[in-house]
């Protein structure tokens, strides 16, 4: 079938040209942005008098009618179509007649693109943050189950200090809401309107950009019409922060992965979120968080892939760019699936609070708490160090625990030790002890997720 651009050439192509050129499997997802867009446009071009009104009335009408036969099912996208532009505009005037031909004034595809993504990426952002909410919701919810439960934090994953797993759960929350800030602040340049760019160059016809970017809810209007057809860095940003948000997600999820496991033993996941094995009857897998940090790959790979199409373009539309949406589309859905499945799996999570201070008993994550105790005795930091050093490595030799080291040998180390030598090193106490503004007392915890809470609600 000759096509609608046939002009210079009669629009014959090869078959394989046509599959080849075509993006309709994909970019049809962005129909009703696309439809969205045309009433938008047919509503400014009869505000500029440059169609009559009964004619923007005619296509916003059946533009309405397309839109609604297309939610129904009534109307099946025509995968021969070259993209989802072209097969709004020729059903539109097969349903109108000569008016749908008058849509394509004062626009291109290029322009209309452009449009159609940003607007898709303002739904979808939403979407993003809506999730994310729920996710910071269910982490805060078990901090506050947690907030006194006391387990091993770790560096270099050796047992470091005590922390409370209500504190540590609270730092996943503050990176989800550094998420939430970065794609708040990004969807400040999506939403900036590309429409009326034309090809690139502008129009010669009188035009209201700003009409049509308010009617649509922008909050601006690209202000160089080669940028706003040739600029998909807002795409690049979402694809970053959904980088770096999948990065905070596989970090969680091997937390998960590895506190779940019998060496760990810290929390069990709801039976609702893990799987079998097919051979091994006692297997409890924890898929889902193996998936998400799997997954992770996957998003940092659809950024790279945007980057690379877009990497040495010359201005301004290349059709290179076509190739922008799968990967756009394709991070939006892995981060839609992944906090979904990571709320639900949060919130069927049980900590295993004996464990967690069984651990906390050993590895001597007391050890900074006696050498501060020495300090306070007089000590200078540095040899305090060393001193509660050497009584480490004599406990560790003796088998015994700082706790249960008895008074005359801590008094063989060093005669400033007192009876309050255990206090110092008591657990309970090494918590309460850090009150630190964002420390892991109890009341830091409480102030932490009071803050957040407080954020989120707004
Ligand atoms: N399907 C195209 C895309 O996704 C639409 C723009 C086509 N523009 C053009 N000049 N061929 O990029």
């Amino acid at each position: 079938m000759a096509k609608m651009w046939a002009g210079v050439t009669g629009g014959e192509t090869a078959g394989i040209a046509d599959d080849f050129n075509s993006s309709i499997k994909f970019d049809s997802r962005m129909a009703k942005q696309d439809i969205r867009g045309s009433m938008a446009h047919a509503m400014m071009l009869a505000h500029a008098g440059i169609i009559t009104q009964a004619e923007s009335e005619l296509i916003i009408d059946g533009l309405e009618s397309i839109l609604e036969d297309l939610e129904s099912g009534k109307l099946a996208i025509d995968e021969t179509s070259e993209d989802i532009h072209m097969f709004v505009e020729q059903e539109l005037t097969g349903r109108i007649g000569d008016a749908g031909k008058k849509l394509h004034t004062a626009r291109s595809r290029n322009d209309q693109v452009a449009l159609d993504l940003r607007l898709y990426l303002l739904d979808e952002s939403e979407e993003i943050l809506a999730k994310i909410k729920n996710l910071i919701s269910a982490v805060v919810g078990k901090a506050e189950e947690y907030k006194s439960a006391i387990m091993p934090g770790y560096t270099h994953l050796q047992r470091a200090q005590p922390v409370t797993f209500g504190h540590h759960l609270m730092a996943y929350a503050m990176m989800l809401l550094r998420d939430t800030e970065r794609i708040k602040e990004c969807k400040k340049r999506i939403n900036v309107s590309p429409i009326g760019c034309c090809a690139l160059a502008g129009t010669a016809y009188d035009t209201d950009r700003r009409f049509e970017a308010e009617e649509l809810g922008f909050g601006g209007i690209c202000l160089n019409s080669i940028d706003g057809v040739s600029d998909r860095d807002f795409a690049a940003e979402l694809l970053s922060d959904i980088a770096i948000l999948m990065m905070h997600l596989s970090r969680f999820a091997e937390e998960i992965v590895l506190w779940s496991s019998w060496e760990f033993g810290f929390i069990s996941i709801s039976d609702l979120f893990i799987t079998g094995s097919s051979i091994m009857p006692q297997k409890k897998n924890p898929d889902m968080a193996e998936l998400v940090r799997g997954k992770t790959g996957r998003a940092y790979g659809d950024l790279f892939a945007l980057l690379t199409v877009l990497k040495g373009l010359p201005l301004a539309y290349n059709k290179d760019m076509q190739e922008d949406k799968e990967s756009v589309f394709d991070a939006c859905d892995t981060a839609k699936a992944c906090l979904d499945v990571f709320a639900g799996m949060i919130c069927g999570m049980t900590a295993k609070t004996e464990n967690m201070r069984k651990a906390a008993e050993t590895g001597f994550i007391n050890a900074t708490d006696l050498a501060d105790y020495l300090v306070g005795k007089g000590l200078p930091f540095r040899d305090a160090y060393k001193t509660a050093g050497r009584i480490v490595a004599e406990c560790m030799k003796t088998g015994k625990v700082l706790e249960t080291f008895a008074l005359d040998d801590y008094k063989a180390f060093c005669p400033k030790i007192e009876e309050d030598v255990f206090e110092a090193v008591d657990l309970d106490a090494c918590v309460t002890r850090r009150k630190s503004e964002g420390g892991t007392s109890v009341g830091s915890v409480e102030a932490q997720i009071a803050f957040v809470k407080s954020v989120i609600l707004q």
